[in-house]
């Protein structure tokens, strides 16, 4: 027991460390090898004894992210990786630049901790040229290190115990476990897959009316609705929030006094003449959202570390203060090159939206050949399918299958919903990838035509 709890301890950290580094198979392998056998040492504290007491209750409720862990199984496995949302291609060569001048010129030492004043400045361009909203770069950003920091930096800015955080699933799975950390409670609400998905069209990931008003009413005391936690375009769908979607939220958050949390980072990648709308910009919400984005995925540098968060003043004073404490800064060259990578022209932006519908548009027709019932994106670089079609019992042993017998690696479908069941006949794909990935998927996956 204990060698199997510390061998994952180590996979796991190391599959963390892996995140897009490009290391070749044969040294990863070699690691984890190094690393189990540090695992099988027998002078080791027996963990498992004391286990309860030196963890934290919080801890118990989240798993390892599935989604890293697939990616340590396409290694394993030699799979094409359509798994984790990193591109395995270059970042603009005009970033990396900037990043090296920084880091030549001695950006080198701790930024001011909620961000240098080039990257706030260039944020609060960003968000009056792109959605209208007047930011004050001096009260209302904080950078933070990603996306990921700048969202549980915020709930547990916000969050009390006995708070609930209303989410729409499925979900980018953080947000459970960030709720959790910020002592709240996430209260799901369902987005219903299309009926027609595969028809160019497409369909729309719709929700209930009725049920999210109910998410936000309390008929105890016991808790009460501190937030909702909007992800538009959004991963896992594609879905991307239409403005009446968004006013019956804004109503909804104004008539029960809450808070939106809206993470943004797929705002420039969108399809078919798809709006993104901030929800900040609507009459009524600008006190009451925190905006959240970051590099990663606009600018193909998920290895940066760089996110942020923009809310009122004293929001966003109470988020720089759990920011100092958490990671004191992001990393000070990379957003002085963050700073360079807002200031590129508006044509950046179309050519990247462009390259990522030719990359859709060539994996899905592989998928439904393969069939898979793909449910078209509107937004952000994943496809999600349904795969009733292979007879599978889940989706863990149909993504198991996939890795193993016809190597690419994808998202088993459960693990973006708080109900395993809900996600059971459904995985992601991720094409954020170069199109010869897609193209040596696409021949990967003729072998399952088969077996459809
Ligand atoms: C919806 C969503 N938010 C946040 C992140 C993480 O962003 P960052 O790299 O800025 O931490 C991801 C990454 O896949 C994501 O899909």
């Amino acid at each position: 027991m204990l060698e199997i709890i510390v061998a994952a301890t180590f996979i796991g950290t190391y599959s963390g460390q892996l995140r897009g580094t490009g290391a070749s198979k044969s040294s990863n392998t070699a690691i984890s090898k190094k690393f189990l056998s540090y695992a099988s040492l027998p002078s080791m504290t027996p963990l498992s004894t004391h286990s309860k007491h030196f963890l934290s209750d919080k801890v118990e409720h989240f798993t390892e992210s599935v989604i890293r862990d697939m990616t340590r199984q396409a290694m394993q496995y030699g799979a094409v990786n359509l798994a984790q949302g990193f591109p395995d291609f270059s970042a603009p060569a005009e970033i990396k630049r900037a990043a090296q001048e920084a880091i030549a010129s001695d950006v080198n030492q701790y930024a001011i901790t909620w961000g240098s004043k080039n990257l706030r400045n260039a944020i609060a361009r960003q968000m009056k040229e792109w959605q209208g909203i007047e930011v004050d770069p001096e009260r209302e950003i904080v950078v933070c290190c990603g996306s990921t920091e700048a969202m549980v930096a915020t709930l547990l800015a916000v969050c009390n115990k006995g708070d609930e955080v209303v989410v729409f699933e499925p979900f980018y799975e953080n947000y459970g476990p960030d709720a959790i950390l910020s002592g709240a409670k996430p209260r799901f609400v369902s987005l219903r897959p299309p009926q027609s998905s595969s028809d160019n069209q497409g369909g729309e990931w719709t929700f209930d009316e009725q049920e999210l008003r109910e998410a936000f009413q309390h008929k105890t005391t016991q808790y009460q609705t501190k937030a909702i936690i909007l992800n538009t375009p959004n991963n896992p769908t594609g879905k991307v929030f239409t403005l009446k979607e968004l006013e019956l939220i804004r109503d909804l958050c104004v008539e029960y006094n809450v808070l939106a949390i809206t993470d943004e980072i797929y705002e420039h990648i969108l399809y078919e003449g798809s709006k993104h709308i901030s929800i900040a910009s609507l009459d009524g919400m600008r006190d009451r959202t925190i905006t959240i984005n970051g590099l990663s995925k606009s600018y193909s540098v998920t290895g940066w570390r760089v996110g942020w968060a923009v809310a009122p003043p004293a929001i966003t004073n109470a988020i720089r203060k759990v920011h100092d404490f958490l990671t004191v800064g992001a990393p000070a060259p990379l957003q002085e090159a963050g700073a360079a990578a807002l200031s590129l022209p508006a044509s950046y932006y179309t050519e990247l939206a462009e390259r990522y519908r030719t990359r859709r548009d060539h994996l899905i027709p592989a998928l439904e050949k393969a069939g898979f019932r793909c449910y078209r994106p509107r937004g952000a670089y994943y496809v999600m399918t349904d795969i009733s079609n292979f007879g599978f019992a889940n989706d863990v042993e149909f993504a198991s299958f996939l890795v193993k017998e016809i190597g690419i690696a994808c998202v088993p479908g459960s693990s973006f919903y708080k109900h395993p069941k809900d996600g059971s006949q459904q995985v992601r794909f991720a094409f954020c990838k170069k199109p010869e990935t897609l193209d040596e998927a696409a021949r990967r996956l003729e072998k399952l035509q088969s077996r459809a």
